[in-house]
């Protein structure tokens, strides 16, 4: 599990009761309070301060290197708040997921939700998705979509996502645990459900 801040997603899937082991937490902020939510837990937590290692590409291999020392079958970005370098995603390329606070392709990058209100659409939500170099762009495993109130900020619109985050990271995690996730020409489908619908209902 990699993260750089507050750790929400990270803790609920830790305490979705999912069949993994969640081998480690790394962060590149030390202070992150998922760390200490970590710890809390008996998990191991390691820092990684990127400050410390100017060079991305430098930084990266130290951090795949800390990654392969837990053996994990699967890498989960849970608010990790740097790109990665090509070499990193390669070397972890089809486990490796990540959440975006959007329904992508729509709002790539930063600040979506004040983009999602500039732009006035009436559903927002948030994707779980493989990494893959192009950012933001990789296979996507599941959605969930909320509605946007005519009184929302950035910050309302905000909690109304992360709620749904919440929900669907770990069910990505636990089809991934299960063997159900398939890569087939660019596009995850959901192995033993004919209709594979990885679209959970939405909390509107
Ligand atoms: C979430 O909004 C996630 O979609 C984005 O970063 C935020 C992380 O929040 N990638 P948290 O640290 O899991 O609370």
């Amino acid at each position: 599990m990699l993260l750089s801040g507050r750790g929400s997603n990270f803790r609920a899937i830790a305490e979705a009761r999912l069949p993994i082991e969640i081998a480690a937490v790394i962060s590149n902020r030390p202070r992150a309070a998922g760390l200490e939510y970590a710890r809390s837990r008996g998990i191991a937590a390691v820092a990684l301060d990127h400050t410390e290692h100017p060079d991305r590409v430098a930084f990266d291999a130290l951090l795949a290197d800390e990654i392969e020392r837990h053996q994990p079958d699967l890498v989960v970005l849970a608010g990790y708040m740097r790109i990665l370098s090509p070499a990193f995603i390669a070397r972890f390329e089809g486990r490796l997921l990540n959440i975006h606070p959007s329904l992508l392709p729509m709002f790539p990058g930063l600040k979506t939700h004040e983009r999602a209100l500039a732009e006035g659409i009436k559903i927002h939500g948030c994707t779980v998705h493989f990494v893959t170099a192009d950012l933001d762009h990789g296979p996507i495993v599941i959605q969930a979509a909320v509605p946007v109130r005519a009184d929302d900020t950035p910050d309302t619109l905000a909690a109304r996502v992360l709620a749904q985050e919440h929900r669907i990271y770990p069910q990505a995690i636990r089809w991934f645990a299960e063997g159900r996730l398939e890569i087939n020409r660019g596009h995850v489908n959901l192995k033993d459900d004919p209709t594979s619908q990885s679209v959970l209902p939405t909390g509107m």
